[in-house]
Parts: structure tokens; C-alpha cells; sequence
């Protein structure tokens, strides 16, 4: 039976469905219904952090789907504070315990930090961790090309998948361009825009329109197209089910490049530039 939502295949042999649902802010007996809800609407990859304090409740909302963990890909997250070697082997474990799982899909480093300057050392953890069997992919989130290059030449071993900002208003294609170049699959954070002002974009609005979608389909269609894996999040049922229902059409290439100039340099939502963020 053809899968109701299209996989990638990463550069360790591992695969990963082309969208999967973002937990941030998803906390509690409610967390727990909105990612079981996820999981019933048809989404597989649940994306959680160590940080989002919510392992637990993404955990709990896994075990309410009633769908086997066989079938289901969980992605965490390492935060700033466990950068050095000993200390994001033990985070690793706790995240697990916290999510009542024994393995994770994968596991990426959250930021950088590199005033810190301890990436290089996670880095090594994550590969130990993998050849441990606690993880079955490991890869990164907010590493700018300097950062990759670095981890790459200090440990021979490529990141699976970089988890960046990336939404028609920052689109991220010159960090993509450096992804393909390596072979590193890119995942896209906040790939609504948080669904504040896009929804009123006149650009995205009309092609919605045009195709009979929602701007945030049609946002997320976008996101497929560049190749990029996107971890939208709602709390809503029907919006869930709403985010997923994008593979029933395409967007022409003049569609593509409309989109593409919705990007601005400050396109950032927060102002989180990955060489100066820190977040422990
Ligand atoms: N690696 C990192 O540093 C990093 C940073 C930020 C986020 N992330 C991850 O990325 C995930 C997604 O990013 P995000 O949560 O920041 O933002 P997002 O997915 O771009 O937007 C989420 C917001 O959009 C609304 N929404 C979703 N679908 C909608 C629809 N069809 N129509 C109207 N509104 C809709 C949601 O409200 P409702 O719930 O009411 O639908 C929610 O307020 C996070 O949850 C987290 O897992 C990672």
C-alpha cells in the first residue's frame, strides 16, 4: 500500500516522512491529547526536545494513538547545557526515560552556542550514542555552514539532517545549497511562521485560492517542493488533518518563485542567529 505521507531517505540508509508534528508548547494532559490526536490524524515523525520540557507528555500522547512505535519516528533534542561528552550521554538516557521510549529515531544538538565551544565534544556523544543503539539517526538544528564544516572535519562523520529556521520569510537557500552539497537532509522549524502574518500575505493568499488550499497548505506544499522536511504544530485536530492533506496538488514553478521572494535577510522571526543565540 502506497504510504499516506512520502519518506526521505538520509545519508546513513535511514528514512523519515516529509512532515511530521512540532510539540513546542505542548505540555500535559493536553500535550498528551494533541500529539495522540497528531498521531490519529496520520502524522508518524513527532518532533520534542529536551528543552520543550514536554518528552513526557509526547511519550504519554504516543502510548494513547495505540500506534506501535514500530510504525512512528521520534525526533529530541540536546540542550546547551549537556555540550560536554559525559553530560549528553546521561541527557540522552534521561530523554529517553522521560519519554518511556528505548530508542529514538533521532537526536540532534538543539544550538550550536559556539562561545561555548563545545559542539565538537556533543557532537562525538551523538555518534557514540548511535553506535550504542540509543539513537538511529543523529543530526544537528541551528548549525551554520562554518558549524558543519567544523564537525564533519573533526569527526569524519556528516550529520544526517540540520533542523533550521526556515518559512517564506527566511528560506534559508544559501544553508541549503551547503546541506546538498554534503548530503544533509534539510528540516525546516516554525515552517508556518507561526501562522501570523502569512496567513494574510497577499502572494500565498492568492495562490491558495488559485488551488482551492489554505495558506498554510499551500505553505507547506512549498516546503515539500524545496525538499525540505517540515514539523508544523497544532494543538487542532482538524488543523492537524488540514496540514497533512498537501499532497493532492503541486505548485507550478512561477508559483515556486513568487514564493521565493516573500524571503528577507532580517526574515527571521525571533532574530535567532545561530552564531550568537545561546540557549542552555
Ligand atoms: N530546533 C529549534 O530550535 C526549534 C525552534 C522552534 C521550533 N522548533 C520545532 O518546530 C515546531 C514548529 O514550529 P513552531 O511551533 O514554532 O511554529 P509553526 O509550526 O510555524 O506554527 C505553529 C502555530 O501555527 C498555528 N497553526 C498551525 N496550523 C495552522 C493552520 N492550518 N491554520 C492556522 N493556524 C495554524 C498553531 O496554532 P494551533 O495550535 O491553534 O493550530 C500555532 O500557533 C515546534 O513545535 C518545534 O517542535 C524547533
Amino acid at each position: 500500500m502506497e504510504k499516506a505521507i512520502p519518506e526521505v531517505t538520509l545519508n546513513d540508509g535511514t528514512t523519515l516522512p516529509v512532515t511530521g508534528l512540532g510539540t513546542y508548547g505542548l505540555w500535559g494532559n493536553a500535550g498528551a491529547n494533541a500529539v495522540s490526536s497528531g498521531i490519529n490524524a496520520g502524522y508518524r515523525l513527532i518532533d520534542t526536545a529536551y528543552n520543550y520540557e514536554n518528552e513526557g507528555a509526547v511519550g504519554e500522547g504516543i502510548k494513547r494513538s495505540g500506534i506501535s512505535r514500530e510504525e512512528l519516528w521520534v525526533t529530541s533534542k540536546l540542550p546547551g547545557r549537556y555540550h560536554t561528552y559525559d553530560k549528553a550521554m546521561v541527557a540522552i538516557q534521561e530523554s529517553l526515560y522521560r519519554s518511556n521510549l528505548d530508542y529514538f529515531d533521532l537526536y540532534v544538538i538543539h544550538w550550536p552556542l559556539p562561545n561555548q565551544d563545545l559542539y565538537v565534544e556533543a557532537w562525538q556523544a551523538l555518534i557514540d550514542a548511535q553506535k550504542w543503539g540509543l539513537v538511529r539517526s543523529i543530526g544537528v538544528s541551528n548549525f551554520l555552514p562554518e558549524h558543519l564544516e567544523r564537525i564533519i572535519q573533526e569527526t569524519g562523520v556528516t550529520p544526517s539532517l540540520n533542523q533550521v529556521e526556515l518559512h517564506p520569510f527566511f528560506n534559508q537557500e544559501e544553508q541549503r545549497r551547503v546541506h546538498a552539497e554534503h548530503g544533509i537532509q534539510t528540516q525546516s522549524w516554525s515552517p508556518l511562521a507561526r501562522a501570523a502574518d502569512i496567513l494574510s500575505n497577499e502572494t500565498v493568499r492568492k495562490i491558495a485560492e488559485t488551488h482551492n488550499k489554505t495558506v498554510p497548505q499551500v505553505v507547506l506544499r512549498w516546503q515539500y517542493q524545496i525538499g525540505s522536511v517540515s514539523i508544523p504544530r497544532s494543538t487542532s485536530p482538524q488543523r492537524q488533518r488540514e496540514n497533512l492533506a498537501i499532497f493532492d496538488f503541486e505548485l507550478s514553478e512561477a508559483e515556486m518563485a513568487d514564493i521565493a521572494k516573500l524571503t528577507r535577510p532580517d526574515g527571521r522571526l525571533f532574530g535567532m542567529d545561530p552564531a550568537t543565540h545561546e540557549e542552555f
